[in-house]
């Protein structure tokens, strides 16, 4: 019985992460934009869902702003972003008024008030280990068929990066419209890595290209 007890905690504790590869898990929630059905919303476009710890505090207001700054950027991209915290959506929308007093700068990119937490579970947003009640600053990249291609997790006192938010949906939209992989540090405009020759016949094909090879398995060319 002891044992039972203790198994149900441990299992009650557990944190379910969605993975690379799997179909974004759907969800209803209330927005400073209004109601969101999340697969009605992300449908046909790249969507860049991102969690933040709570309003009102300090590199929360850096992030969501540098988000802002870039909405122009991510539109061009074809890119939806999503915010979320654990917040009511009164205390949203006073940040947001708030940070628009501040600095000028207007959230338009709807944010999840996830006052139940529903979202953040599903999304393994809520790391028992750093808090209880606050999420991490998760970042999930969705494509527009609706599957989660890459994740970046941060704990609470560590901002993200603007530049590798934009780096990364560059690459896999470069990725996915050219069926190529990209290398350590890759940047828009730098060669890509094409895919290892299946046959005999393909590696001699490419020992006659001009690709530029380390070896017949490592070719890069340009876009
Ligand atoms: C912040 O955004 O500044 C912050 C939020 C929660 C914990 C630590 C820092």
């Amino acid at each position: 019985m002891k044992y039972q007890t203790k198994t149900k905690i441990k299992m009650e504790n557990q944190i379910t992460i969605p993975r690379i590869g799997d179909t974004a898990p759907d969800f209803k929630a209330m927005t400073t934009t209004g109601p969101m059905q999340f697969s009605d919303h992300i449908k046909g476009s790249w969507t860049i869902l991102f969690s933040h710890p709570a309003d009102f505090t300090p590199v929360c207001t850096t992030e969501m702003t540098g988000f802002a700054l870039d909405q122009k950027y991510f539109d061009e991209k074809n890119t939806k972003l999503v915010g979320l915290s654990i917040d009511s959506i009164h205390s949203h929308i006073a940040w947001v008024n708030n940070v628009k007093k501040n600095t000028g700068v207007l959230f338009e990119f709807p944010i999840i008030a996830d006052i139940d937490m529903n979202v953040s579970k599903l999304y393994g947003m809520l790391q028992p280990g750093e808090s209880e009640t606050a999420a991490v600053r998760a970042v999930f990249f969705i494509d527009p068929k609706g599957k989660i291609r890459l994740i970046m997790y941060y704990p609470l006192n560590v901002g993200r990066n603007m530049d590798e938010i934009k780096r990364s949906l560059v690459a896999l939209q470069t990725a996915d419209q050219y069926k190529v992989s990209l290398p350590l540090n890759w940047r828009e405009g730098d060669k890509v890595i094409v895919s290892p020759p299946k046959t005999v016949a393909e590696m001699l094909e490419r020992e006659a290209s001009d690709y530029e090879m380390v070896d017949f398995y490592l070719a890069k060319r340009d876009l």
